[in-house]
C-alpha cells in the first residue's frame, strides 16, 4: 500500500507560465483523488518535455521506493536533460516511441496493482501515438489502467484547450481493449491555471471503481 504525501509544494505561484499539469492546480488535485482512492506501484508518463508533470509525480508519494515513476520521450535533447533532472531519484526515463515504451515497461512490470498513465506524447496538431499506448497497456494490463489523457478536447467545453487530434470519438473503440470489463470517463469543465490557460483532460477508470468516486467533483459525470 502507498500513501500520498499530506502536503506538497509544488503549486505555482501565480502568474505560473510552465509547470506540471500545465500549472492547473484543479487537474492536480483531481490526479491526487484518483491516487488516494485507487493507489498504485507505478506511474507511467508518457512525453517527459522538461520533466514539469513527471517532478509533481515524483514528489507525490510518501514512500519513493514504492513507487515507480516511468517518463517516455521521443526527442533525444529533451529526454538527455530529463535523465540528468531525474538522477538519483525514483524516476526512470526511457527515450523512443512512448507505445513500444509502454510494452517494454509493462513486460517487465508484470503486476496485478493499478498502474497509472499520464499520456501526454503528441506534438502539436499532429498524429498521436494514444491509440497505439491504449492498445499496449490493453495487452499488458486489463482493467488496472487509470488513465488522464491531456490536451482532449472537452464536449461542450471547446474554450479548454486542445490538440486537435485528441478526440475521444477518434479513440473510443481503443478502450474496450483496455477494460473488457467496461470504464468510466469523464472530463475537467474548467482550468486550475492561474491566467485561466488550461487543456482539457480526460480521466479514465475501469467501471469496477465507478462507485468510489466521489460525486462533489469539479468533473461533470455525463458518461457511462
Ligand atoms: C505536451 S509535451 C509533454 C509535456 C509534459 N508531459 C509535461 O506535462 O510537462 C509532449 C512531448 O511528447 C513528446 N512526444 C511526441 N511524440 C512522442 C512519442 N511518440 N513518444 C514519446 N514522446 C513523444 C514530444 O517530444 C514532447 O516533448
Amino acid at each position: 500500500m502507498t500513501t500520498l504525501r499530506q502536503s506538497y509544494s509544488s503549486f505555482p505561484p501565480a502568474g505560473c507560465e510552465v509547470d506540471a499539469l500545465n500549472c492547473d492546480n484543479l487537474a492536480k488535485f483531481e490526479i491526487v483523488k484518483l491516487l488516494n482512492l485507487f493507489p498504485v506501484k507505478h506511474v507511467i508518463e508518457t512525453g517527459t518535455f522538461k520533466g514539469y508533470t513527471t517532478e509533481f509525480f515524483a514528489g507525490l508519494f510518501e514512500e519513493k521506493e514504492a513507487v515507480s515513476i516511468h517518463t517516455i520521450e521521443s526527442n533525444k535533447e529533451y529526454y538527455d536533460k530529463a535523465v540528468d533532472k531525474f538522477k538519483n531519484t525514483n524516476v526512470s526515463c526511457h527515450f523512443g516511441n512512448s507505445p513500444e515504451l509502454i510494452k517494454e515497461i509493462l513486460s517487465s512490470i508484470k503486476s496485478e496493482d493499478n498502474i497509472f498513465f499520464y499520456l501526454d506524447a503528441h506534438n502539436w496538431g499532429e498524429r498521436t501515438p494514444i491509440c497505439n499506448e491504449l492498445s499496449e497497456i490493453g495487452n499488458h494490463a486489463k482493467n488496472l489502467a487509470i488513465i488522464v489523457i491531456d490536451d482532449c478536447l472537452v464536449p461542450n467545453f471547446p474554450d479548454l484547450g486542445h490538440d486537435p487530434f485528441i478526440e475521444f470519438k477518434e479513440f473510443q473503440w481503443c478502450f474496450e481493449h483496455v477494460y473488457p470489463d467496461g470504464y468510466f470517463h469523464y472530463y475537467n469543465r474548467r482550468s486550475g491555471h492561474p491566467l485561466g490557460r488550461g487543456t482539457g483532460k480526460m480521466f479514465v477508470i475501469p467501471l469496477k471503481y465507478y462507485n468510489k468516486l466521489p460525486k462533489d467533483s469539479i468533473v461533470s459525470y455525463s458518461e457511462l
